[in-house]
């Protein structure tokens, strides 16, 4: 059987519609459904009704969608849909060979948000506490909160970076309180990478057996040469877990895929806290995607294409941005973002949530060329031309 990209998205819209399911996605929010952190912003979340007609650069989603082999996969694991024991496309295996890694290295999640959920689940049910910084991706901080747990935030560093030494520092000086760290890599939502030679710097300076969680979500597109995955750490047997997920490069958001790639007795210890629970398209349609590279460059050319491209236009309109290494960008607005939220809003953008503690900056998610023009109207609509500024403020 082979079908459209078209005719599959075309179907399952129209089973959205006779089910009067609507898509979950917070269009202020990046939190998972089911999250409490994001209270005040769902509260203010607007009907659905517009969700199509909207320019959707609030999510860092790929914008795109997946690729017509990756639909192809999905489709032919429907074939399997009524079945619970049912060969999974080996998928397993495909992302262990992926990264030269066993099986037991591998665990498969509902999503990468998972493996943020069950490592905090693992290693802070104690009472331990999470190291991090903020702003990052707070899904993490938010499941800590939510098994009565807490987290020590580090601000971030000079030009929004993450403060290595002081990561280091407070690993050190908390050891006792910790029950792991939390790095994301490159950052959500500044954008800015984490170096492989800093890696090295934080794994070697915190004590030894303390684990760290690396968040790899948006590793494929990244194009600075001083980054590196943490992977190589997995197979030193250094206490470190990737995360990585299928919902960004392959466009498998709503599919739900990802996984953690971790020592053997790490995977152990975090598997009891998984659901355990993929469903059988993706299964097959991950397989495709981590195979597909001719779409995955495809997808990273044209999403930093068009990030220098509005990038450039903002600072040429006198705004300064924070160089971003993924599929999205910082803008310094120089006003509180709350109400500029509504005002893209209101003109049929749907930009990112604030990150406190950057309330004047705005999180922009690299969306279609179309897309990226309605945001530079609006942008123009909202804010005046400025003569260039030198400094971004913090
Ligand atoms: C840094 C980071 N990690 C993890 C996730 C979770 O993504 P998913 O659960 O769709 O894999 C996101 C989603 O936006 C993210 O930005």
């Amino acid at each position: 059987m082979t079908v459209s990209r078209r005719s599959f998205v075309g179907g399952f819209a129209a089973a959205l519609g006779t089910l009067k399911i609507g898509p979950e996605v917070d269009l202020f929010a990046q939190t998972r459904p089911g999250q409490g952190g994001a209270g005040a912003a769902r509260a203010a979340r607007s009907p659905m009704d517009d969700y199509d007609t909207l320019a959707h650069l609030s999510s860092n989603e790929n914008c795109w969608g997946p690729s017509e082999a990756v639909v192809e996969a999905m489709t032919q694991g429907f074939k399997y849909a009524n079945r619970y024991g049912y060969p999974g496309g080996d998928i397993v295996s495909e992302i262990a060979k992926h990264h030269g890694v066993k099986t037991e290295n591998i665990l498969l999640t509902a999503g990468s948000g998972e493996v943020l959920d069950v490592v905090g689940t693992t290693y802070l049910m104690n009472g331990k506490k999470v190291l991090g910084v903020e702003p990052s991706y707070s899904s993490v901080y938010q499941h800590a909160t939510s098994i009565k747990s807490t987290a020590i935030k580090l601000p971030l560093g000079k030009d929004y970076r993450q403060n290595i030494p002081a990561i280091v520092k407070a690993a050190n000086d908390h050891a006792s309180e910790l029950g792991f760290v939390y790095l994301c890599n490159p950052n959500n939502p500044t954008g800015l990478v984490v170096t492989k030679d800093e890696v090295k710097q934080l794994l070697d300076g915190i004590p030894a057996g303390m684990p760290v969680l690396i968040d790899e979500a948006y590793h494929h597109f990244v194009e600075d040469a001083k980054y590196a995955t943490s992977v190589p750490y997995v197979l030193e047997g250094r206490p470190v877990i990737v995360a990585r997920t299928f919902s960004k490069i392959a466009a498998l958001a709503a599919m739900r895929l990802g996984y953690a790639v971790a020592p053997a007795e790490i995977i152990q210890k975090m598997r009891p806290y998984s659901m355990g629970s993929i469903n059988v398209a993706v299964k097959y349609g991950g397989v495709a995607a981590l195979k597909d590279t001719a779409m995955q460059a495809d997808v990273k050319r044209k999403t930093i294409e068009l990030r220098k491209k509005t990038s450039g236009e903002l600072e040429a309109y006198g705004y300064e941005v924070i160089p971003s290494e993924t599929n999205f960008f910082m803008v310094h607005i120089g006003r509180e973002i709350v109400p500029v939220i509504e005002e893209f809003r209101k003109k049929q953008v749907a930009v990112g949530r604030p990150f406190p503690p950057m309330t004047t900056h705005m999180r922009v998610s690299i969306g279609t060329a179309e897309e990226m023009d309605r945001f530079m109207k609006a942008f123009k609509e909202i804010f005046p031309a400025k003569t260039k500024t030198t400094a971004a403020g913090a």
